[in-house]
């Protein structure tokens, strides 16, 4: 098996987008900076994130279990500074959001939502796979935020 550190060093080479996946913790709503994000099936609608047990939002999204995948248009690094910072109260107090079908926090100027009802879990190693059926989703024209070698980039390919 190889090191954690040459399997962290060739995954910084691995250009990815970056989501806030929200969620509700008592009724309240919680976000989760993630890149750990793919497309799982069409038939039935479907995706999966990889959530390390340690971080608040897997209790959060296993209690609740729904979450919405909001996707980060490249001008909203500041969001996905904030939701992997260590903000524990009124994490929502200066973010404007509206609901769709679930109730998890839809961010405003997102590229796209993915609403999500928890289908599965899957525990390997210090995270989880949580499988969501998209209940509901929508798509809106920008340019992505992306993650690679270690920091944030505009990808600067603007779509209608
Ligand atoms: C670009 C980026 C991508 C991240 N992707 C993930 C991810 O896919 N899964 C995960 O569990 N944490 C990921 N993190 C780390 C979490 O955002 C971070 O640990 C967060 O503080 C956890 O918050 P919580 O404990 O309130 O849930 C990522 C962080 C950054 C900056």
């Amino acid at each position: 098996m190889t090191s954690a550190a040459a399997f962290r060093h060739a995954m910084r080479r691995v250009p990815t987008g970056v989501t806030v996946v929200t969620t509700l913790k008592e009724g309240e709503p919680r976000g989760i900076t993630v890149n750990a994000f793919a497309s799982v099936s069409v038939d039935p609608p479907s995706l999966l994130i990889c959530i390390n047990r340690e971080a608040r939002s897997y209790l959060f999204i296993s209690s609740s279990r729904v979450f919405c995948v909001n996707v980060l248009a490249g001008d909203q690094r500041r969001l996905a500074e904030h939701f992997s910072g260590k903000v524990r109260d009124r994490q929502f107090a200066e973010i404007a959001y509206a609901t769709d079908a679930t109730g998890a926090p839809v961010l405003g100027g997102t590229l796209a939502h993915f609403d999500c009802e928890l289908a599965h879990e899957y525990q390997f190693g210090s995270h989880s796979i949580f499988i969501g059926h998209v209940v509901s989703c929508g798509a809106r024209p920008g340019s992505p935020l992306g993650y690679f070698n270690g920091g944030f980039h505009d990808f600067g390919i603007h779509v209608e």
